[in-house]
């Protein structure tokens, strides 16, 4: 009988710990504590123990009743607390809202996007995308762009050289403007025609350039330009302003003007400053804003590849693409770009 009186304990108590909803607790209650239930049918057992050994059996019955009923109570207040623990149903709504806070998808960076874009408008014009390294040696930097040595702009205080610019003759360093990809591919242009140019060349070239410039709202130390070259046979200023108007067009839209400005640079003759005619904010008049430079590449440049001055022409320009982007997007602070603040990045 005590060993009976063990076996319904245990049985009651697993199944009361299956019991998960309201329902089941009190079909588990009817059967086990009801009136015609297994604990009360134990109970009319005790008067068929012998008689020496009804206290025991009674005094463990009482106990083991105690134990279930307690049980019970606790199991209610369980599954009435909502905790019924285990999954009451066999399926999971998947088209439910979860309670867990969504997570943002990732989105790529503003001048990652302005670079991509800029390199399709200008190959809708026919240029092909041209990358090379931001390591260079001060002889694609500066001398073959027509820079001499003594030039203001070779300063190394104005320069990241890598090595002593005033010991070594070929000293590295990142490259301070993207013109050093017009010089590589000028010079792979003339080893793919054997020593000569045969054909003409239209790239434009994105990417990192490097300044010890102090940081403020307009200035980083590392920056993007997009390096545009274009060679052929009778090139002419006209097809430079043509091609930047449809750039201008192209990249913000119809309304957009561009305007020339004489300057000089040491590797375009004549030289000019690019201003774009450009709406920065919604409901302001448009304005001009300095974008970069561009001019006629100059022959000694040509020369200095090892094309015939002669024979081609072309032009050249370089744009700040963090200008491009902040003129598009209105962003007022070039740091917003560099900071990483997810606040900025996503609204952008
Ligand atoms: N490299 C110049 C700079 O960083 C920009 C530039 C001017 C590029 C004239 C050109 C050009 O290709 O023709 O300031």
């Amino acid at each position: 009988m005590l060993a009976q009186i063990d076996a319904l304990q245990s049985e009651a108590l697993a199944a009361l710990a299956g019991a998960n909803d309201a329902a089941a607790l009190e079909a588990w209650r009817v059967a086990y504590l009801g009136a015609n239930g297994k604990v009360k049918g134990m109970l009319g057992g005790l008067k068929d123990v012998p008689k020496d050994q009804k206290p025991a059996v009674g005094a463990r019955l009482n106990q083991a009743k105690a134990a279930i009923e307690a049980a019970f109570e606790a199991r209610k207040g369980e599954v009435e607390a909502g905790g019924g623990g285990a999954v009451t149903k066999d399926f999971i709504d998947v088209t439910e809202p979860g309670t867990v806070e969504t997570r943002g998808l990732g989105r790529r960076h503003v001048i990652s996007r302005v670079r991509d874009e800029l390199c399709e408008v200008f190959a809708r014009m026919g240029f092909d995308v041209a990358e090379s390294r931001e390591l260079e040696d001060d002889d694609h930097n500066f001398i073959k762009l027509n820079i001499p040595d003594g030039h203001p702009a070779r300063d190394p205080n104005d320069n990241f050289y890598v090595d002593d610019a005033r010991t070594l003759a070929k000293p590295r360093m990142l490259r301070s403007q993207t013109s050093t990809v017009q010089v590589r591919t000028m010079e792979q242009a003339v080893r793919d025609g054997g020593g000569k140019l045969l054909k003409p060349i239209r790239i434009v070239a994105p990417g990192r350039v490097y300044r010890p410039d102090a940081v403020d709202a307009t200035h980083s130390f590392m920056f993007h330009q997009i390096e545009g070259l274009y060679v052929d046979r009778g090139v002419t200023m006209a097809d430079l302003k043509t091609t930047l108007l449809q750039f201008a067009r192209g990249y913000f839209g119809e309304g957009a003007n561009v305007r020339l400005r004489p300057s000089f640079f040491p590797f375009t003759e004549p030289s000019a400053e690019l201003d774009m005619l450009i709406t920065l904010r919604e409901g302001q008049p448009p304005r001009w804003i300095e974008m970069g430079g561009c001019g006629m590449v100059d022959p000694a440049v040509f020369t200095a590849c090892g094309i015939d001055p002669e024979e081609w022409t072309g032009f050249a320009f370089g744009f700040g693409i963090e200008r491009l982007a902040m003129g598009k997007y209105a962003i007022p602070d070039i740091r917003l770009l560099f900071e990483n603040d997810l606040r900025f990045l996503a609204e952008i």
